[in-house]
């Protein structure tokens, strides 16, 4: 099929490389003409495991390309995926300039039936505007159809969430555009959820918030555990192999970040409030969130004491591992924290530092987690990258002025480290 993808940002780019695997001709499209130029130059903007070489061989067999052109991208599919970002406003709502920007250009470029897919997440009814905003500006009585798709890949894991999904969700008003969507995502043999487009919109807001409440709620549990002496890991397991509750999304840390769940779920509670209910259970779940990042800040105040003038050494900067993605990223937050109460940095993070420099100040960047130890109070981690799973603990200490670790991601057993000589601090490890 010829399709096209408005939108080469995350989740543009890995839906057009892996549709073009799939044996379908892929225009991805961009309005920045910069980063179309490196795109075209085999240049890919973002730090995903596999997709640059997914890109080059898909470009390499011509099923790809890379165009700033929307009127070239709708001339030529009959298919076209808009995929831009919808950022928030100041009030958590979602901003949708963009989607309709695109709306617009699309139905002005129309030359024939044309099937509108939204993959970007938007709240409900968002279906209903890109409809109506096409039949305003299309030139003549060209057929169309508007579809919701929405994407549920992670980050970090990009390439095999699309080729492997739990599920396909298609929101659609015809049999021909079910017929299309349902063909294009034959060759994943995966199962296809068919709704109408306002329940695929809301089953894509309501999948992020319900695994946000997963997170929210276990760090709720862990401040529990923390007070009475109980391990929140041992609890996550006893709960999670019920299987109506299941064990994923039940890690206890530094809580949720990243440019999903946050805007998601500000997004929902706004919609919701728009629609006349107040999502409650939805702010708490954002309050708990925010605050684990000061109950992280907290735990290293009562180990240290006086925060001001010591060092402490931070591993992991992305909001989770795998990705350079440092945004709504708890590292930030807790590293100003710390700088505002005098504390000194080291920072160490296998991929996000370039990232990291444009937003912090005054940190100390480290090729590796051993500088970053050196001369430290403190080691805090808070993202938990494979490479801080298996470090030398015999290294760590000697190089620590002190042998604290806060383990911000509950990635280390506590007596293991205590046997050899640190103070453990986790979350809901215990009373700590
Ligand atoms: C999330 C969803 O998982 C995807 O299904 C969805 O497609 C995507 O948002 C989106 O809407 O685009 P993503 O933000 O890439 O994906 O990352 P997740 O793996 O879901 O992690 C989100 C955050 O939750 C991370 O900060 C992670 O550290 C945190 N988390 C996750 C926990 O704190 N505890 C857990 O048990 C699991």
């Amino acid at each position: 099929m010829n399709i096209s993808i408005i939108g080469s940002g995350y989740v543009g780019l890995v839906t057009g490389a892996c549709f073009a695997e799939l044996g379908n001709k892929v225009i991805c499209v961009d309005n920045d003409e910069a980063k179309v130029a490196l795109l075209k130059k085999g240049i890919i903007p973002i730090y995903e495991p596999g997709l640059s070489e997914l890109i080059k061989n898909n470009v390499g067999k011509k099923r790809l390309i890379f165009s700033s052109s929307i009127k070239d991208a709708v001339k030529n599919s009959e298919v076209i995926f808009i995929a831009v970002g919808t950022p928030s406003l100041p009030h958590g709502e979602a901003d949708l300039t963009g989607i309709e920007n695109v709306a617009q250009n699309i139905a002005l470029n129309m030359t024939g039936y044309r099937l509108i897919v939204e993959k970007s997440t938007v709240p409900v009814e968002t279906g209903e505007w890109v409809k109506k905003t096409i039949s305003t500006y299309v030139k003549r009585n060209i057929k169309f159809d508007v579809a919701s798709n929405p994407e549920f890949l992670k980050e970090g894991s990009a390439i095999n969430d699309f080729m492997h999904p739990d599920r396909i969700v298609i929101g659609v008003e015809s049999n021909k555009a079910r017929d299309l969507l349902v063909s294009l995502y034959k060759p994943l043999n995966a199962p296809i959820v068919v709704t109408n487009i306002k329940s695929a919109e809301i089953i894509k807001h309501s999948s992020n918030a319900f695994l946000a409440t997963k997170i929210s709620f276990i760090n709720a549990i862990s401040k529990i555990c923390d007070k009475v002496g109980a391990d929140v890991k041992e609890v996550a397991q006893g709960m999670g192999l019920d299987k109506r509750i299941g064990p994923s999304f039940l890690n206890a840390g530094a809580g949720y970040g990243g440019s999903c769940f946050p805007k998601d779920l500000d997004a929902f509670i706004n919609i919701s409030e728009k629609m006349g209910y107040d999502f409650n259970l939805l702010k708490a779940v954002k309050e708990i969130n925010e605050d684990q990042r000061e109950f992280i800040f907290q735990k290293i105040k009562k180990s240290l004491w006086i925060v001001k003038g010591k060092t402490v050494a931070v591993l992991g900067l992305s909001f989770k591992p795998n990705t350079d993605d440092i945004r709504s990223a708890p590292s930030i937050d807790i590293i100003k924290r710390l700088q505002e109460e005098g504390a000194k940095i080291h920072v160490y993070d296998p991929q996000s530092i370039e990232k990291a420099k444009a937003v912090l100040d005054k940190v100390h960047f480290c090729k590796d987690p051993y500088e970053a130890c050196k001369g430290a109070e403190c080691l805090l981690v808070i993202t938990e990258w494979n490479e801080f799973k298996e470090l030398d603990f015999i290294k760590v200490k000697k190089l620590l002025k002190r042998p604290l670790i806060v383990d911000g991601r509950n990635i280390y057993e506590p007596q293991k480290l205590e046997k050899i000589g640190f103070t453990y601090v986790g979350i809901g490890r215990g009373k700590s």
